[in-house]
């Protein structure tokens, strides 16, 4: 008898359906500007201390109050860091994520002013603050999106508008279910969803799943609290009893969302409720119900139909029928897309005199942008500290994305053939840079133009240029490159404009440049320390081993040396001329033979000076 209970037990315990997912979701929270990490109670929330920040200052905050205990820090992005400045947060699980990112003031009187700026997650832009969020202590006071991280990172960015310094108070990333708000067709390819609002109708106050113990695959998501649709059309009503079918796969929703609802009155059957939107834009509308009121006690007894804008997008809608019975939830989903201004849902009861809803949640449906081609991003990273790029240009988060905020100096194209941005354009002229230009420059294969001019760049020009084969311009005049023009330039077929001017240039210049010359490209090689070999500049001299140097060195001492023996020769030779001529000129009688003797004198080259000086003084005798 007991060991069949047991087994009863077990077959229990095993067949029983089980959430799908046993372990815990990944969940990051960072509490921005704080230096040690944070802990709040009731919930025992864990907010990381702040990393993963590309620069900024931190600060004190304004406490905002829905966010329990507040959280007192905020990291700032003024202007001279440039214009994007992000959260790069890494190893996060391939998965589906809720980030979540809180916008702060900074609490100095300094700070008076309310910052706009726009958000981009990975590249993608979601939301623009508008003017006049921080009047409001809820959910304009953060921006959501559910989003599917892939590459194991998470790219938060904040792009300044001209509108005072972004101000981020907090960050969370929170893993949710794979197919979290399914909607259909469409559904996870190149959309991300943007939570517009939450409603919990009837609630008093805002709440966090986490202080309704939500189920944590939810996403810890925000409700706020909507008490009435307005001028008493309608009321509330409660209920202490469990509902079922909720908190369940994929979205989690807690129960407490259920267990009030506003009903309309005897006077007002309709039950309407207006709300902004953003005009042609795609939403994802979830719509939620649970039979609570107690004089419903089955199906039929009360139907409605569900009108957005005007046109019926439920008909007939019989939660207990729908649900499979009283106290059990029911979800509707969606798609709409507006064209004006508003929105508005009307419950118009068909049977029955009232309508009734728990709970209203109206997501954005945003395209995704595609991003840059991951070597090119490198490339540019890498040209970033090569150059000693200044910080007032920023180059933070993706250099093309959103589309809106591309970095400074940077041109991008978007490659249809590989869905990607990539970069075909470096603009970076008079910009203070130093340092030198890294040979990964080539990693941006499809450069079309680089203007690098009035810079202070030093070192070669690499030669791995030369592989960018779609280059048209390479403006690197007025900086210090110095060695010479590598050879490799000469393949840039497409090269039309070539300024090398003002630099330090030396050496010949690529023969297959000076060619391309003659059909028409604009090169300009002058103010250089010795640029050679083309059509307008020097003939460059020969080009000589050290060997040959050496050889030529000596062979010129060699003919010094025989040179100056010659002329040693020559002089002493002449003295004795000179002698003997001072001599025959004493002996004036044999001036017919002194004739004969200096005959005798120039034929006798053979004969040695010794020789010579004997016959010199011996002369008169042999005529004798
Ligand atoms: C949303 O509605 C679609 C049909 O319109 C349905 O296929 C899908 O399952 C619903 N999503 C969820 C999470 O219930
Ligand atoms: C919105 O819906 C329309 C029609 O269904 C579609 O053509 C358009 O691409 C959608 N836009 C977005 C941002 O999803
Ligand atoms: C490069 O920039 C300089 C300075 O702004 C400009 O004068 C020059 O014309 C540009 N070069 C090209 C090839 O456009
Ligand atoms: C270029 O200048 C740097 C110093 O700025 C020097 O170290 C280097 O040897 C020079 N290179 C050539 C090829 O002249
Ligand atoms: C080349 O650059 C120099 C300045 O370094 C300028 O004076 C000259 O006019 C330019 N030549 C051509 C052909 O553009």
């Amino acid at each position: 008898m007991l060991k069949a209970r047991l087994i009863l037990l077990l077959l229990a315990f095993f067949l029983a359906p089980r959430p799908s997912f046993s372990r815990a979701p990944y969940a990051l929270r960072i509490s921005c500007g704080a230096r040690d990490d944070v802990h709040s109670s009731p919930t025992n929330t864990f907010w990381n201390k702040d990393f993963a920040y590309t620069g900024g200052i931190p600060a004190n905050a304004t406490p905002p109050s829905f966010i329990s205990p507040s959280l007192n820090t905020l990291r700032y992005f003024p202007l001279s860091e440039g214009t994007e400045n992000c959260y790069g947060i890494n190893r996060v699980p391939h998965g589906h994520y809720v980030v979540r990112i809180y916008f702060g003031l900074v609490a100095e009187p300094s700070f008076d002013n309310e910052p706009l700026f726009d958000v981009s997650i990975e590249g993608t832009l979601i939301y623009s603050l508008p003017s006049g969020w921080s009047n409001h202590d809820d959910e304009r006071a953060f921006v959501e999106a559910l989003i599917f991280l892939k590459d194991g990172t998470a790219s938060l960015c904040f792009h300044s508008t001209g509108h005072g310094d972004p101000a981020i108070l907090a960050i969370e990333i929170l893993q949710i279910d794979n197919r979290a708000y399914y909607f259909g067709k469409g559904y996870g390819q190149g959309t991300i969803l943007r939570t517009d609002r939450r409603l919990s109708c009837g609630a008093k106050d805002p709440k966090f799943g986490a202080d309704y113990s939500a189920d944590r695959w939810g996403g810890d998501r925000f409700w706020n609290s909507l008490p009435t649709f307005g001028q008493s059309s309608d009321q509330v009503i409660s209920t202490k009893s469990s509902i079922k079918q909720i908190s369940q796969s994929p979205n989690f929703y807690p129960e407490a969302l259920y267990q009030t609802a506003l009903i309309s009155t005897d006077t007002q059957p309709d039950l309407a409720y207006t709300m902004e939107v953003e005009p042609t834009r795609n939403y994802s509308l979830w719509l939620h119900f649970a039979e609570i009121d107690p004089s419903v006690t089955g199906a039929g007894q009360r139907v409605f139909d569900i009108l957005l804008n005007g046109d019926i997008a439920f008909p007939d809608v019989d939660i207990v029928s729908m649900a499979g019975g009283v106290n059990t939830a029911l979800v509707l989903n969606t798609t709409v897309v507006v064209s004006g201004r508003s929105l508005t849902i009307t419950l118009h009861p068909t049977k029955g005199n009232h309508a009734l809803i728990s709970a209203i949640e109206l997501l954005e449906l945003v395209l995704a942008e595609s991003k840059t081609l991951p070597d090119e991003i490198k490339a540019l990273q890498k040209l970033k500290s090569t150059l000693g790029l200044p910080l007032r240009l920023g180059w933070n988060g993706d250099p093309c994305v959103p589309e809106q905020h591309p970095w400074s100096g940077v041109d991008c194209q978007y490659d249809r053939s590989i869905r990607k941005h990539v970069i075909d354009g470096l603009g970076l002229d008079n910009q203070g840079l130093k340092g030198f230009l890294p040979n990964d420059i080539s990693r941006l294969r499809h450069l079309q133009s680089i203007n690098l001019s009035g810079n202070s760049i030093s070192g070669v020009i690499p030669s791995s240029l030369g592989t960018i084969t779609s280059l048209e311009i390479l403006d690197l005049s007025f900086n210090s490159f110095n060695g010479s023009i590598p050879e490799s330039l000469g393949q840039l077929t497409s090269l039309r404009i070539l300024d090398l001017n003002g630099n330090s240039l030396s050496g010949k210049v690529p023969a297959a440049l000076g060619g391309r010359l003659l059909h028409g490209a604009s090169f300009n090689f002058t103010d250089n320390s010795g640029l050679c070999g083309i059509p307008g500049l020097p003939q460059c001299g020969p080009h000589l081993s050290a060997g040959a140097k050496v050889g030529i060195a000596l062979g010129a001492c060699v003919a010094f040396l025989l040179i100056a023996t010659c002329l040693t020769c020559w002089w002493k030779r002449r003295q004795n001329i000179l002698r003997a001529q001072r001599i025959a000129a004493r002996d004036a009688p044999y001036a017919k033979a002194r004739t004969q003797f200096n005959r005798e004198v120039q034929m006798g080259r053979h004969h040695s000076q010794e020789h010579a000086r004997t016959a010199a003084e011996n002369g008169p005798s042999l005529l004798a």
